[in-house]
């Protein structure tokens, strides 16, 4: 791969990277899709990361289909994928780690403990091997990007990133390779999570400036549907992350739920006029 990447570097190609865990979907490929507009030569990496998961999480069944995920990237026309083992990437007991502070207090980084600690560090290790110029991360996985952000900046790493926006189902339900888990009412109960947050939008759009009211909506909200169960809803300044007593400049408004044995996230940003 760093053979590769120094000879597309020599020849002065900008090189965009695409991080994933395949099993592809229409969101990986968008993100595919923005880096071949924007670069000569694109990666995509498929890689299950077991740091990132927790011991009670769904690390052993994340579906898996390297076949497939081949498939879809020749199509897209992807200069290379980078699909290693965990052996390759893990060849001994890591024993350094990034560690995102305050960026993972709140929000997922609350119900899973360790997860950022393990996704920032297979991050930078993904960018010190395939040594791209610029990064596509979605913002359906919104913290996320955000903590990517941070980490290039705090620690100089010389990658630029660029948020994609979230690509959804037609009836709202942004894509994402868990949805596989679902069943049928599961799935069709499921879009509810948007409409949540597209009432808490409406409402701070109308003046709302109380994150109590917009949460408490959006509880109800999803309540109405007896097959999700909320992990949390959460009103977080958008850069920060950190959760406002007052509603205003640009707001993240996330949520996470279970749907049967799915964990679901989504979020929409709202910049308050
Ligand atoms: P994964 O869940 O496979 O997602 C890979 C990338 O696709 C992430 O940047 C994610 O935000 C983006 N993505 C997923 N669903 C999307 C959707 N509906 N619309 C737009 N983008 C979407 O996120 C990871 O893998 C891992 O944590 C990783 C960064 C690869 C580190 O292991």
């Amino acid at each position: 791969m760093r053979e590769r990447s120094r000879a597309w570097r020599a020849a002065k190609c900008r090189h965009g990277f695409v991080p994933t865990m395949g099993y592809l979907h229409e969101g990986h490929m968008a993100l595919v899709e923005r880096a071949r507009a924007n670069c000569d030569v694109v990666t995509v990496s498929i890689f299950v990361n077991p740091l990132q998961f927790g011991p009670q999480e769904d690390y052993a069944r994340y579906p898996r289909d390297l076949d497939r995920d081949l498939a879809m990237l020749r199509e897209a026309r992807v200069d290379a994928v980078f699909a290693p083992s965990v052996a390759e990437m893990y060849p001994e007991e890591p024993l350094v780690f990034v560690e995102p502070t305050r960026l993972s207090d709140h929000l997922c980084g609350a119900s899973r403990p360790g997860h950022f600690r393990g996704v920032a560090t297979v991050v930078l290790k993904l960018f010190n091997i395939v040594q791209p110029d610029v990064a596509y991360f979605g913002e359906k996985d919104a913290q996320q990007l955000a903590i990517i952000r941070r980490m290039v900046r705090d620690l100089n790493v010389p990658v630029e990133i660029v948020g994609v926006p979230t690509v959804r189902a037609a009836d709202g339900l942004a894509l994402s390779s868990r949805n596989a888990y679902l069943g049928p009412e599961e799935r069709a109960a499921a879009p509810v999570l948007y409409r949540a947050l597209q009432l808490a939008r409406d409402r701070i759009l109308a003046g709302e400036r109380d994150p109590g009211r917009v949460k408490a909506a959006m509880r109800e909200c999803i309540a109405a549907e007896p097959q999700v169960r909320i992990d949390y809803v959460e009103i977080v300044d958008a850069g920060s992350l950190q959760p406002v007593e007052r509603i205003e400049g640009r707001v993240l408004v996330a949520v996470a739920a279970f749907a049967g044995p799915s964990r679901l996230i989504d979020n929409v940003t709202v910049d308050v006029p």
